[in-house]
């Protein structure tokens, strides 16, 4: 890659192994960044997928509120997907004024919609649109902000000429979840194929990034599969439900008392309330309180009782009186 491409390609300054905290619309919201930056830090973060022609559009409220961030979650990558090059490009100069550290193309979504209209992992099967989109967001980007791709493995099967294209697009990293379309997320992550993807990258384009993602529940595991393939980094989303302090080195969810975990539960929903009020539908907070009530008696009961809250003032109800209960 020519490095006056990417005067200010924050990629290349980062220490590694990299560990990036998965962009996953509906969790990864500035409120959860935010909670896991306290908990233990990724070396950076992405946002959820923002659609770019969303961002343009009359119902831009419904979109942006992915693009709400605080200076604590830097580096952050915007992850955008979406049909028309010119709104890409559009996006990504609207990305530099926002401050973004980075724009990530999603070429990885397997969901239905957008694949059937031939967009996000749908661009596995139209390589030229997919080019079309990398050049429109590298010419919005202007060098300012580095341009980074997420795909899968392949659409049906395991399609190493998809990968090769993209290596040959030279983007600033390369991430890849380690499935293709086809396998969605049923089978385990194929990161036996990792050392391959590496060795591609070192003989196509020797600046790009390559990061491995899938099922990856641990710190060590991380470390481990990343050693093993050579590559630059891994990502990790679901294992934050099981342990939000998986970035961490010191701690664990599983080190807290159950005082303590009820405590980290009512800080994240008062973070989200201040963020969001009643801006976005608080039943989307529940999927944190199971992963706080968790591993103590008493903690399959209080999960029932928190999994009907509708608001903050109920759900701090429930934990006082889970509390009072708790002491004797
Ligand atoms: C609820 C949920 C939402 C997701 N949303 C996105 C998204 O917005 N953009 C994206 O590139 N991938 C998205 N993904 C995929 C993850 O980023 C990741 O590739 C996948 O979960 C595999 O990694 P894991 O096994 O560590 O979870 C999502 C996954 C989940 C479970």
């Amino acid at each position: 890659m020519d490095k006056r491409e990417y005067p200010h390609n924050f990629w290349q300054t980062l220490e590694k192994p990299i560990f990036i905290l998965a962009p996953m619309e509906d969790v990864t919201d500035t409120v959860l960044r935010q909670v896991i930056a306290r908990y233990g830090k990724p070396t950076v973060f992405f946002t959820e997928f923002t659609n770019v022609e969303g961002m343009f559009s009359k119902g831009e409220k419904h979109v942006v509120h992915r693009l709400q961030y605080t200076e604590t979650e830097r580096p952050l990558v915007a992850q955008i997907w979406g049909s028309q090059p010119e709104n890409f490009a559009k996006a990504a100069k609207k990305l530099i004024d926002m401050g973004f550290d980075g724009v990530d193309l999603n070429m990885g979504c397997p969901a239905q919609g957008p694949v059937s209209r031939g967009v996000c992992s749908g661009l596995i099967n139209d390589r030229p649109r997919a080019k079309e989109i990398i050049d429109a967001t590298k010419e919005g980007a202007a060098g300012i902000i580095p341009v980074s791709i997420k795909t899968r493995l392949g659409f049906r099967a395991i399609d190493l000429a998809w990968i090769q294209f993209i290596l040959e697009q030279k983007p600033a990293a390369l991430t890849v979840h380690l499935r293709t379309v086809s396998e969605m997320s049923k089978v385990p992550a194929h990161w036996d194929r990792m050392k391959t993807l590496v060795e591609m990258r070192d003989a196509l384009s020797s600046e790009t990034l390559i990061i491995g993602n899938g099922d990856i529940k641990s710190l060590n595991e991380a470390r481990q599969k990343v050693a093993e393939a050579g590559a630059d980094g891994a990502m990790v989303g679901r294992g934050i439900f099981e342990d939000p302090f998986l970035f961490s080195e010191q701690t664990a969810l599983s080190d807290k008392t159950p005082e303590e975990k009820v405590q980290l539960l009512l800080e994240h929903m008062r973070l989200w309330s201040d963020t969001w009020g009643t801006s976005k539908h608080f039943p989307t907070l529940r999927k944190f309180f199971k992963v706080y009530a968790n591993g103590f008696p008493g903690a399959q009961d209080l999960r029932i009782k928190l999994m009907e809250t509708q608001n903050p003032e109920e759900t701090e109800q429930i934990v006082a009186a889970f509390l009072q209960s708790f002491s004797y």
